[in-house]
């Protein structure tokens, strides 16, 4: 995918973006979202831009000058980057600083997204922008290095989005597997103490595009959707909107289900920084689920 188009009769300062991981779950949505709204995007996947190859990144970055670059591209596979951490730090630690340096360099602001594994996801009340960051995973450690090396960079034009819970029509996700198992006329067992907010990424892409036009102050902003609830409370309400028998999601504990990396038990976000940009946060997950849902089961 290498999109570029001009915007057609828009009106005001055009903004020329640049998308990297442009063909992950997220990437796909905010490229869907910038060409809806005419914006003149340069979507760049692994196979067109390697963020670990510096000279690749710093001549695409000060050879498009983008106003705005989103770093989407990342190693978000959890539990292996257990056992090849360095890998993971590859991209998601000194990637993310290649980036960085080379918006640095060229002018541009960065949106880099990041995740709830950065808490130590065992807290009682969300998680608020400023909290402590003591990740206990490989994953959260690696995503934590890249958040450092952006504030280091670009104090004055870096921007941090936090997502968690992410589900949408490309690649694959919890939706999309839950959809799939009732579909098969399956009865599931789903962990019912680990506690998040589900999240559509068509919000995250309709907010990092806020964001970017907000002129709000640089800083850790959290995309996620508001309220809470467990894996099992989500297949429960997909079970439902689908029609299916609720009965056929059951309740289990996270023993059930074993992983190398840790899961949190809570790693609700708190959305206070939106106020600083003028943007109300996503709404509740599940008045967006029955929308990105539908979406899901189309795609
Ligand atoms: N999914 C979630 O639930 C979740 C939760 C919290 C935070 N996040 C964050 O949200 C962001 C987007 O995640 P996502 O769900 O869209 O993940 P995704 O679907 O795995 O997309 C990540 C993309 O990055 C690409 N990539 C990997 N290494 C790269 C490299 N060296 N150079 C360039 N591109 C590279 C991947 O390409 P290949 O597929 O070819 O490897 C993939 O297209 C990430 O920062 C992630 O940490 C996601």
């Amino acid at each position: 995918m290498n999109i570029e188009k001009r915007p057609r009769g828009a009106a005001g300062p055009i903004n020329r973006w640049l998308v990297t991981g442009a063909g992950g779950m997220l990437g796909q949505d905010l490229v869907t979202c910038l060409e809806r709204d005419g914006e003149t995007a340069l979507a760049l996947t692994r196979a067109d831009l390697d963020i670990t190859d510096q000279a690749a990144v710093t001549a695409t970055v000060l050879g498009c000058r983008p106003d705005i670059v989103v770093n989407c591209a990342a190693w978000t596979a959890v539990d292996e980057a257990e056992a090849h951490e360095d890998e993971a730090f590859e991209v998601n630690g000194r990637g993310a600083r290649l980036v960085a340096a080379a918006c640095a360099a060229g002018g541009a602001r960065l949106i880099h997204m990041s995740t709830d594994y950065v808490f130590p996801g065992d807290a009682c009340r969300p998680y608020a922008e400023h909290d402590r960051c003591a990740p206990r995973t490989a994953y959260g450690r690696t995503k934590l290095a890249g958040e450092r090396a952006v504030a280091e960079l670009l104090p004055g034009s870096g921007y941090i989005v936090r997502t968690a819970w992410l589900y949408g029509a490309h690649g694959p996700n919890f939706v999309r597997t839950m959809i799939g198992l009732e579909r098969g006329g399956k009865v599931v067992d789903v962990v019912d103490d680990q506690h998040g907010q589900p999240t559509w990424a068509m919000d995250v892409a309709g907010h990092v595009i806020a964001l970017a036009r907000s002129g709000a102050p640089p800083g850790v902003y959290h995309a996620t959707s508001s309220g809470e609830t467990t894996w099992f409370g989500l297949a429960r309400e997909i079970f439902r909107l689908l029609g299916a028998d609720i009965a056929r999601v059951r309740p289990v504990t996270s023993d059930a289900y074993p992983r190398p990396a840790p899961r949190p038990g809570y790693s609700v976000l708190g959305h206070d920084a939106w106020a600083s940009a003028g943007i109300k946060p996503i709404p509740g997950w599940r008045p967006r689920l029955d929308r990105g849902l539908r979406a899901v089961a189309a795609a």
